[in-house]
């Protein structure tokens, strides 16, 4: 971990969680798309994650807004679109059985009792994500996270996705702090990126060893899983 970023800064006091596959494994989303096309479900996962990230930054970034989706819609519709892309007949009996995965996912095993290490700490605990609000609620009553998280931020209050810092913006509204006090978590190296370039502090969670982005610009911290955001309260 690479701690040596931030030397003046102080201490953080608050931790902002992306959530899927940062804090909720969507492992069972791809493992459902393998048994319902056998040979087709790391294609469909990858293509449909990637459509359904597209379509975030489609409608925040034309024409003012005005044709945004709340999350569901559009990974709806990037699930519709990936399965057309690809040629697997999509029954509406198996699109709710894909899409019905993503109330009811999991938290990665040690995110549980890093949450629950943060908050004997006193740290303030959060998430803040392009989920919306009634999928948010699902998932973190689906994964027993309800009584450990402070705040479960939204966009879709705002109706701009990640990465516009409007929705970064959120989790200093939420917490009432300043981004250079708050440590945001996430998977993704795009929202890694964009947070730091936002002000927060950033813990890159690199589950998968994978690059991270050619722009110029690093996440404060890199981990291969949660754990290490202890180190820094
Ligand atoms: C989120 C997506 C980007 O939770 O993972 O915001």
């Amino acid at each position: 971990m690479n701690q040596s970023t931030f030397p003046t800064a102080q201490a953080p006091t608050a931790v902002l969680f992306d959530a899927y596959g940062t804090l909720f494994d969507v492992y069972s989303v791809g493992q459902l798309g393998e048994q319902l096309f056998p040979g087709q479900g790391a294609a469909l996962g990858a293509m449909w994650r990637d459509k359904q990230i597209e379509y975030t930054r489609l409608v925040t970034t034309s024409n003012h807004g005005a044709h945004y989706q709340p999350f569901w819609a559009l990974t709806l519709a990037a699930l519709r679109y990936t399965c057309k892309r690809l040629g697997l007949p999509l029954a509406a009996a198996q699109e709710d059985q894909l899409m019905n995965q993503y109330r009811q996912l999991s938290a990665f095993p040690e995110n549980i009792e890093v949450l629950q290490a943060l908050k004997a700490r006193g740290v303030v605990t959060g998430i803040l994500s392009n989920g919306d609000t009634d999928m948010l609620g699902a998932a973190v009553r689906s994964a027993g996270l309800e009584p450990l998280l402070d705040h479960v931020i939204s966009v879709d209050a705002i109706k701009k996705y990640k990465t516009h810092p409007d929705a970064y913006a959120l989790g200093e509204q939420a917490t009432g702090l300043q981004a250079k006090n708050i440590v945001f978590v996430s998977c993704n190296a795009w929202d890694a990126l964009a947070a730091t370039w936002y002000g927060y502090r950033t813990f890159w969670v690199n589950r998968y060893q994978l690059p991270f982005e050619e722009l110029g610009t690093q996440p404060t911290h890199t981990g291969a899983n949660l754990r290490d955001v202890l180190a820094l309260f």
